[in-house]
């Protein structure tokens, strides 16, 4: 088994105060626990007459996201104010009544049927990118920007059009970077409930930004029709039953919300996983090793959908990356009315955290947490812990692309990592960092290098 440790943000030695904890969240939400939350399993305190608690142990993550999940389903003000403008009633910011009617449509909409034509996406873009990488041997690769393009072109062939050129997914890339550039820093007074007199970074850019995104996507949800021969989501969208029965379908902007809504949880999610997977990966031989027998045993042609239950040393590296780098590594909800949590007071209005950065690197839950072992998600080894391992969180609010996001991932991978390996370069210390995704703190050079089939 690996003894590699892979890098994680020095730990302070006791919780900082609320001026500190403020400096350090707006630069690092990782950086704020001190080494004893990785060891309690409650922690409750107050922020500016707020309370805050941290849900740190399964039972708890059960109890508030899955049995009581009514009392705790609303999303914090800050993740509805900053995206309210571009995503309009998508399921990321809605709450109750509103949430609920959307999930149900959302959830139709990622059938099986949809799942099928995803691995035609998939098989086919990474196919594509091989043919690319060929042409790279030897090349240096910023690794974090490269993976964002590739799910991102899979992303957009799964929802828009399964023709769509990298071109044209490479112009809706570089108009949400521009979005968060104009939004990044915006309230994290807000995330932790502190009073509006706070000072704020705003930017007024943001506005055109969203209008350009929009007209983006209205174009091609124009372009299609619900009886053309399409098989992306979008078609599935376009042939939806309404949820208001007075309406004959959706209206294109709700089409336009939950379209967006997918595209932004599926992208960079799968593109900062991995990027961290081709990270892991090429500090360990020893595991690089046992990945590429797997690989080999497929031959010459590509990974598909219906090879991930055999590839399960391939799985267990992309769970055990999602154990160690949650790319939502931190999920908040605010409690709609009080309750009382192992005996102490919960008042209404207070901020519930679930934090998978803390849960999956607990010392009562995770032997040898901070070490890479993807062996822990063996078919053969012990389950973890329920409640325990939560990347794509649990209970009614659950990722509803858990499937296609885990597809998606190890398909990609492997069919990359069955023809190429990634050395990092010499020089760079990688640290993760996360404002509201964890990612890298760099892009990740790294040298490509062809991997000839083994006769
Ligand atoms: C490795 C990939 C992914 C990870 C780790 C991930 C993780 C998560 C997590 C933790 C949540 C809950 C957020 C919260 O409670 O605040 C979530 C929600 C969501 N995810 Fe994913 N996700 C991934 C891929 C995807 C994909 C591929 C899609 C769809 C194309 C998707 C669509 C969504 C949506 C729409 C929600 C909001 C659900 C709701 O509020 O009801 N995700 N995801």
């Amino acid at each position: 088994m690996s003894e590699f440790i892979p890098p994680y943000p020095k730990r302070l030695k006791k919780l900082p105060g609320p001026l500190e904890l403020l400096k350090l969240a707006r630069h690092d939400l990782l950086s704020i626990w001190p080494e004893s939350a990785y060891d309690r399993q409650f922690i409750q305190f107050k922020l500016a007459n707020r309370s805050l608690i941290i849900a740190n142990h399964p039972e708890i993550v059960r109890y508030t996201l899955v049995e009581n999940h009514a009392n705790y389903q609303r999303k914090s003000g800050l993740v509805k104010k900053i995206l309210a403008p571009l995503l309009g009633d998508s399921l990321f910011i809605s709450d109750g009544e509103q949430w609920a009617r959307r999930r149900a449509i959302d959830d139709l909409m990622l059938t099986s049927q949809t799942q099928a034509n995803a691995n035609a996406a998939m098989v086919k873009t990474v196919g594509e990118w091989g043919q690319k990488w060929m042409g790279l041997n030897g090349s240096r690769l910023e690794v974090l920007p490269e993976m964002k393009q590739l799910a991102a072109t899979v992303v957009c062939r799964i929802l828009f059009d399964e023709s769509i050129t990298a071109d044209r997914v490479n112009d809706l890339r570089e108009m949400f970077a521009d979005y968060f550039e104009s939004i990044e820093q915006l309230d994290l007074n807000t995330l932790f409930g502190l009073p509006n007199w706070l000072p704020r970074k705003k930017s007024g850019k943001a506005d055109g930004h969203i209008k350009r995104i929009h007209d983006w996507v209205d174009k091609i949800i124009a372009g299609q029709t619900s009886n053309n021969k399409q098989t992306s989501l979008l078609s599935a969208y376009l042939g939806a039953p309404s949820d208001n029965p007075s309406n004959p379908g959706l209206s294109p902007e709700q089409i336009r919300n939950g379209l967006i809504g997918f595209y932004l949880a599926g992208h960079e999610t799968t593109a900062n996983t991995l990027a961290w997977a081709w990270y892991l990966i090429s500090q360990c031989p020893e595991v690089e090793r046992k990945l590429h027998e797997e690989l080999d045993g497929l031959g010459e042609r590509p990974a598909t959908v219906a090879d991930l239950d055999h590839l399960v040393y391939t799985v267990a590296i992309i769970k055990e990356t999602l154990r160690l780098y949650p790319p939502l590594p931190l999920l908040i909800r605010e409690a709609v009315a009080a309750d009382t949590i192992r005996n102490r007071p919960i008042p209404a209005g207070s901020f519930l955290f679930v934090v998978p950065w803390l849960l999956h690197r607990h010392k009562q839950y995770w032997d040898k947490p901070d070490h890479f072992m993807p062996e822990r998600f063996l078919p053969t080894a012990p389950s973890p812990q329920p409640f325990s391992y939560v990347p794509f969180s649990v209970g009614p609010r659950a990722c509803p692309g858990e499937n296609l996001g885990l597809q998606l991932t190890t398909l990609c991978f492997a069919n990359l990592a069955k023809n190429f390996r990634l050395e990092a370069a010499q020089g760079y210390a990688i640290l993760p960092l996360s404002r509201l995704l964890l990612r890298p703190n760099h892009a990740m050079p790294m040298r490509l290098v062809w991997r000839p089939h083994p006769a």
